[in-house]
């Protein structure tokens, strides 16, 4: 039986049509893409902050709640005695007709009852700190009909988590001061705040409310706010309690008639000498100039056409047409907008991540570089100043740091090893991206402090040093607390239920767990720093100062000379002690057993270090990689994807921790974690197998899923999720955890580099793309340095790889990359 569908992409406006709104998880989207964020579901619940989804709430929601998604910016429309919402929730009153377009940082609700449609527009405007809420109204009756509207916006009391837990203190400390048609929220901002919010609408008002109790009953629920069903605002004033912000509207419309009516919810800062314009009022300056720059519908379209622009060219930097809309809108629409969502967000702030429990992960914000650094390098450059800021003398790095200061924490764990790896990841990518040699001469602190700085290079070096410092019995590097599986907690041996995994303390001292995926890492990321300082060599030698990062060019020489000899070691380790036979090890836990082995009875092979071992084509000549990838095909390959470790751990092993905590077939004990698909597909396309690499790609893609499996899958079918339940779960195919997922950034980096095979590099664009033997002919353009590049790749005899010729301009090229050249550039490649 065919499965139920909840909704379609629309390509040609770029946007999710939901349109029901019972979708099987609520399926959300994100406002804002710099400073102030909004998250958005189907039903228009979730909330708003600016910049840190802990320290800067400025509405409230409460995560997991019953029934599930609860709490948004509400409209509830009084028509006699019905009311409703245009996003169906929270009254849930039967709508004649729903729809919900989620669209590139917008989404539009539309919702219709008694012949009154109500179309919600939600977006927040470009370098703008508020949330615009353009609601239109349309009377489609032959009659005059006479409303009345109530909006609906719940403070958090600014710290999400006491938010949630210091009641003692908050239901005391709320204030909000109300100035015509604005409410504003300003708790706590007469001692230590210097930031209030507001909302407001762009036209008088009837009535308001401010406090929670008083609108909708202290036992009532959202669906039946005492003032909306009685259609009588109170007035109220919120002292301590729940302070809210609801406005009541009477609208009347004549038939045919519509009306727009604008709101806005709003962030401001003040300096600390002007925050006060009388005794305790507020200083409403800056509000009452945001106000008007959003208070008529011609100003509201405009940013808005602003935003669309905006999309239009970050979009505009690599597209694909081959024939396949579903490989296309991925590429060109839905996986890099989610790498854009990824990067702003980290793994903070989703409906399954609190924005409470995680800050920036310096891992995690490495990989997700590679998903925008061609739209917006100048954010990753700072990104990378950010990150190894918070970086260590001796290599090692604070796991996450806060956005709003930037300072580190152990607050998730930390002495992950494989961190430091990430930051030459990243940092490659952007000098690919970009050919700026001049970040690696930035001077960059140790964990913040003043007066430690030493350049980005020097930090580069030490990542690398932090893995040859930290060497095994087997001459592999030690994991540490965990490598990028944070749930392989080797050194962990946790019996106490109340102590965390990540943080607890680790037994260091005496143990011999070492990670062949690390190895593998090392030997990738090895490789790129050498390529990078021969190339720093070449830059020295034509740079006008003669040097880059302080360095000359035989010192860049001989650093390259120094690492390739370590990755050498590192591959002779490997292939020494790393390979079972069939497949590549995982690691040599405390004692020095092995585990990803055949000789182990349950998790015999793990994804990690097929994807890690292949991508760096350790023994590639001898086979190891094909039988690798052969084996991950037969042990690891489902309908839905490749799970991370075959067979599932049954019971809990002390020896290795988190990973034998969850049931079989769930996240890292053999859940399909979308994130480490990518490494083997890539590991594929290194060793040319196309096909293999093509069904690997699409059994993850999201708009192969969503054509067959709307209701199995659950969460959003335009997005990757972290992860799929694996082939031993109760419901293999149901898919968690979306969005923030360095699934994005892998899935593009795949596509773009390996498959479609356009690959930025130091003097231009690679070229070597790795098909499917379907894939006869398709189009690229790639927007590079200045120059844009219309690039045809011909494939008549369906070769899975290797580029034959080149043509830019007409002229045949010697080799595989195409020179950078400013301007407009014909380029066919012959495979
Ligand atoms: C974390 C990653 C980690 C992965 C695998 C994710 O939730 O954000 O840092 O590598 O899980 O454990």
């Amino acid at each position: 039986m065919a499965e139920k569908k909840y909704g379609h992409f629309d390509d040609a406006n770029r946007e999710y049509v939901i349109t029901d709104p019972k979708t099987p998880w609520p399926w959300i989207n994100y406002l804002g893409n710099e400073d102030f964020f909004s998250l958005i579901s189907n039903t228009a619940g979730g909330y708003s902050f600016y910049k840190d989804a802990k320290f800067r709430r400025i509405t409230r929601y409460r995560y997991n709640g019953v029934p599930m998604d609860n709490g948004g910016r509400y409209f509830y429309i009084k028509d006699g005695d019905t009311v409703w919402n245009p996003g169906w929730k929270p009254c849930k009153t039967p709508l004649d007709s729903y729809e919900c377009r989620h669209g590139m940082n917008y989404t539009r609700i539309t919702g219709s009852k008694n012949g009154v449609e109500a179309s919600v527009l939600f977006f927040v405007p470009l370098h703008t700190w508020a949330e615009v809420q353009k609601m239109t109204l349309k009377n489609q009756t032959e009659e005059a009909k006479t409303l009345k509207v109530f909006s609906f916006a719940e403070w958090c009391l600014w710290n999400a988590a006491t938010d949630m837990e210091n009641f003692q203190r908050n239901f005391s400390t709320g204030e909000v001061e109300v100035e015509g048609s604005t409410i504003y929220h300003k708790t706590e901002y007469r001692e230590r705040r210097n930031h209030y919010a507001f909302y407001t609408v762009n036209t008088e008002i009837q009535g308001y409310d401010t406090d929670r109790e008083s609108f909708i009953g202290l036992y009532n629920e959202f669906a039946e706010p005492e003032a909306v069903m009685e259609g009588k605002p109170r007035n109220s004033f919120a002292h301590g309690w729940s302070p809210i912000a609801s406005h009541y509207i009477e609208v009347t419309l004549q038939p045919g008639e519509s009306r727009d009516l604008i709101f806005l919810l709003g962030y401001v800062e003040n300096e600390q000498d002007k925050k006060f314009s009388a005794k305790k009022v507020i200083n409403k300056e800056k509000a009452h100039q945001l106000i008007a720059k959003f208070d008529t519908t011609e100003k509201v379209d405009a940013a808005f056409a602003e935003l669309n622009q905006y999309w239009d060219n970050l979009l505009n930097i690599f597209t694909v047409k081959s024939g396949n809309d579903k490989l296309d809108r991925m590429v060109n629409i839905w996986n890099q907008y989610q790498c854009m969502i990824t990067f702003c967000m980290s793994r903070s702030a989703s409906f399954f991540e609190s924005g409470i429990g995680r800050g920036m992960g310096f891992r995690d914000s490495n990989q997700d570089l590679v998903g925008f650094v061609h739209q917006i390098p100048t954010r990753a450059r700072q990104r990378i100043i950010d990150i190894a800021s918070t970086q260590f003398p001796d290599g090692g790095c604070y796991h996450q740091y806060q956005p709003l200061t930037k300072r580190g924490n152990n607050d998730i764990g930390g002495g992950f090893n494989d961190d430091p790896c990430w930051l030459i990841f990243g940092t490659v990518a952007y000098i690919k991206e970009t050919g700026d040699f001049s970040i690696l001469a930035e001077q960059v602190p140790f964990d913040n402090q003043p007066g430690t700085e030493v350049s980005l290079f020097e930090h580069l070096k030490i990542s690398m040093n932090h893995v040859i410092n930290n060497l095994g019995p087997h001459k592999l590097p030690l994991i540490g607390r965990a490598d990028w599986n944070d749930c392989l907690n080797l050194n962990c041996f946790s019996w106490d239920p109340n102590e965390s995994f990540q943080t607890t303390e680790n037994k260091g001292e005496g143990s011999k767990a070492e990670s062949l995926m690390i190895a593998g890492l090392f030997v990738v990321t090895g490789k790129d720093y050498v390529a990078l300082c021969k190339q720093l060599a070449k830059e020295a030698l034509e740079s006008k100062e003669g040097e880059i990062a302080g360095l000359a060019e035989e010192d860049y020489l001989t650093e390259a000379e120094r690492m390739q000899q370590a990755v050498d070691e590192m591959n002779e380790a490997v292939k020494q002690h790393g390979w079972d036979g069939e497949w590549f090890l995982r690691a040599y836990d405390f004692f020095g057993n092995k585990i990803g082995s055949d000789e182990n009875e349950e998790g015999k092979i793990f994804i990690e270090s097929q994807g890690w071992c292949t991508m760096a084509g350790i023994g590639l000549e001898e086979g190891l990689c094909d039988k690798a990838l052969d084996s991950s095909k037969k042990r690891l390959e489902c309908e839905h994807g490749l799970v991370l470790n075959n067979p599932a751990y049954t019971t809990y092993h002390v020896e290795m921790g988190e990973i034998s905590s969850y049931p079989e077939g769930y996240k890292e004990n053999a859940g399909i974690f979308c994130h480490n698909n990518p490494w083997v597909i890539i590991g594929e396309t290194v060793a040319g197998r196309g096909n293999d690499a093509w069904s690997h790609y699409t059994k993850i893609l999201p708009s192969y899923v969503e054509e067959k499996y709307q209701t199995l899958h659950k969460v959003e079918p335009y997005v990757n999720c972290q992860m799929v339940a694996g082939k031993d779960a109760a419901k293999p195919g149901e898919g968690k955890n979306s969005w923030l997922t360095g699934t994005a950034a892998w899935m593009w980096y795949t596509v773009s580099e390996f498959i479609l095979g356009i690959k930025p590099d130091y003097e231009g664009l690679l070229i070597d793309p790795c098909l499917p033997s379907t894939a006869k002919e398709y189009e690229v353009t790639r927007k590079f340095r200045g120059g844009e590049y219309h690039i045809t790749v011909k494939n008549p005899s369906g070769n899975q790889k290797g580029v034959k010729q080149i043509t830019v301009d007409g002229t045949p090229i010697s080799g595989t990359i195409i020179p950078c050249s400013e301007g407009k550039h014909e380029v066919v490649v012959e495979m």
